[in-house]
């Protein structure tokens, strides 16, 4: 299969291109050189290279600032799906869009996860654009999987473990403070490529959760990660009101796999697993980058 990324050097995106180089032909393209809002930068591409398939890895994922940069946020997050559907459609591609456990709104008890088939109803404007996006693809693309994770991590790029180690490794006596109050599924981008590559290649249709199986907390996750490191950093918890932001978060952001393990196509681990295994793979690679 000829399969193109976009937003291909983000952290999702970056995996996606190493986990299915070995199987198929992969073009893994960002911006500049591919902008999924502009559409003779898409037929460009698209004209040229003739994919049979379209992986969207790309966002506006910077979900704070997305609350003062509204616009941006909607015409990445809605307009730029929307365009890669109505493409995928005039070129019958199959289109893999990435979405979000942030289009719900959280107010479900913990630990009581969400499927595919419960309402969304976001609370923030990069989850609103991320569910116009969703949308815009039900309409528009007749072959399409959209997959939604939570909590994402990788090697590359920018992620909340990042920060965890920079601070624990940079600033050990000062201790850290995260909040205990917020549930959630954390997912290993890694883990994630090899998932949408099941999808891509039973050419299964339809909306699909897709995180890391269980959950925890972000303190709950910031612990274990620091644990798998081998690092006696001191975490402490804290609580969404200690720590202000200027986006609400969900409190429950637990995402249940139903409608992948109905189809058999399921490739999620046990969230504590895979970070055990991503610290092993990358520890002194992780080390080296957050090193001042
Ligand atoms: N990160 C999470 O915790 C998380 C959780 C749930 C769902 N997701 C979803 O998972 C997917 C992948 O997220 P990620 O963490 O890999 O995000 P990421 O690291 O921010 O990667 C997104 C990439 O898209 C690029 N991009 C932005 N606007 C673009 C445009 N108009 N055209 C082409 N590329 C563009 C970004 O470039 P710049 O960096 O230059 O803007 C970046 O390289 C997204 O759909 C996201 O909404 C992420």
């Amino acid at each position: 299969m000829k399969i193109l990324v976009t937003g291909g050097w983000g952290q999702l995106g970056w995996d996606c291109r190493e986990v299915f180089a070995p199987r198929h032909e992969v073009l893994a393209l960002d911006l500049p050189n591919l902008d999924i809002t502009d559409a003779a930068s898409v037929d460009g591409i698209l004209n040229l290279w003739k994919p049979d398939a379209i992986v969207n890895c790309a966002a506006y994922t910077a979900v704070d600032r997305a609350e003062s940069d509204v616009a941006k946020a909607w015409h990445v997050n809605r307009d730029g799906p929307a365009l890669l559907a109505s493409r995928a459609k005039a070129h019958d591609l199959f289109l893999l869009h990435v979405s979000t456990d942030y289009v719900f709104d959280g107010t479900r008890p913990i630990p009581e996860p969400y499927v595919e088939t419960d309402a969304p109803n976001p609370i923030s404007t990069y989850g609103k654009s991320k569910l116009a996006g969703e949308r815009e693809i039900e309409e528009r693309a007749p072959r399409h999987a959209i997959l939604r994770t939570a909590w994402l991590y990788g090697a590359h790029g920018y992620n909340f473990l990042k920060t965890i180690l920079r601070r624990a490794v940079n600033d050990p006596k000062k201790g850290l403070r995260v909040v205990n109050d917020q549930y959630g599924s954390p997912t290993w981008s890694r883990r994630l490529a090899h998932q949408i590559l099941a999808v891509l290649e039973a050419d299964t249709t339809g909306l699909f959760h897709a995180s890391g199986e269980g959950y925890g907390s972000w303190f709950d996750f910031a612990s274990a990660f620091l644990s798998a490191m081998g690092l006696d950093a001191e975490v402490r918890a804290c609580t969404t009101a200690d720590y202000p932001t200027p986006t609400t978060r969900p409190t429950n952001s637990i995402l249940e796999n139903a409608a992948l393990k109905r189809a058999g196509l399921n490739q999620m681990k046990d969230w504590r697993e895979d970070l055990q295994a991503f610290a092993s793979r990358y520890r002194d690679s992780l080390l080296r980058e957050v090193a001042h």
